[in-house]
């Protein structure tokens, strides 16, 4: 079933099943800016790195936003930055202890992932880009499975009630759409300047960032202007992380 709700300047595209929120966008070709697709499940949620994404019905909030950003090709990352501050922002209102974001866009609850986000372009036919943000978070999960029960917390379990999702998607779209303005309007430093009072992985971490063919480790020294992570290596060089998994490093591992 299909639901249209309009959430100004986002029209919402509610399913109660899909694949993929992120497919279904994609495959909307004369979506205009701000469409939005969200569904109670999907059957193939996806995340970064082939990973699948857990999308039990109604526990958590599946997500994607369709941006045409007139942002020079190198800024594009700040879509990314810019999602986990709005749902870290969205997030807080909820009194949640221990909230961080880890680079890029993984939002954090006491070191556990809260919500994950998938950035995709998609062809387009003008010189404006076409991407789709997709994000996952988890609201209302009592448990994980054994194989995230570890690493995935929810807002229920963070909070100690259940969240009901549309609130949960009108507060996050509202902020989405104020942090949008601010990358539109090429203020990519206040992005970064609020992404790094948000995450405690700006500077100052030890760090693994496993990349395609290598895994290098060192301490964050901050981010760029772009938002590419500056990263101190262990053999004292500084490194430019444009894209890669970065993990902690506990003091065992050092
Ligand atoms: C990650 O951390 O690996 C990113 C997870 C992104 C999950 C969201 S849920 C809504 C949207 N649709 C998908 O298939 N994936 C994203």
């Amino acid at each position: 079933m299909l639901r249209i709700i309009h959430r100004p300047p986002f029209i919402i595209h509610h399913h109660t099943s899909l694949g993929s929120t992120n497919d279904q966008l994609k495959q909307m070709s004369d979506a205009p800016e701000f469409t939005c697709v969200v569904a109670d499940e999907q059957t193939a949620g996806r995340g970064r790195r082939a990973r699948a994404w857990l999308s039990i019905p109604s526990d958590g909030l599946y997500l994607s936003i369709l941006l045409r950003p007139t942002l020079p090709a190198q800024k594009i990352q700040l879509l990314s930055l810019m999602s986990a501050i709005a749902v870290a922002e969205t997030v807080a209102r909820y009194a949640v202890a221990g909230l961080d974001i880890k680079w890029p866009n993984d939002v954090l609850a006491g070191e556990r992932k809260l919500s994950g986000i998938l950035v995709e372009g998609i062809s387009s036919t003008t010189d404006v880009p076409r991407i789709i943000v997709g994000i996952g978070v988890n609201l209302n999960h009592q448990s994980f499975p054994p194989e995230l029960s570890d690493t995935a917390t929810s807002l229920f379990l963070e909070c100690g009630r259940r969240i009901e999702p549309d609130e949960f998607r009108d507060a996050l779209l509202a902020t989405v759409a104020k942090w949008y303005e601010a990358a539109r309007h090429n203020d990519g430093q206040l992005i970064v300047r609020r992404w790094q009072e948000l995450s405690s992985y700006a500077r100052g971490k030890q760090v693994t960032v496993t990349l395609d063919d290598q895994q290098i480790s060192g301490e964050t020294v901050g981010l760029t202007e772009t938002g590419a992570l500056l990263l101190r290596t262990q053999a004292g060089g500084l490194r430019t992380i444009l894209a890669g998994e970065v993990s902690r490093l506990r003091s065992r591992d050092n």
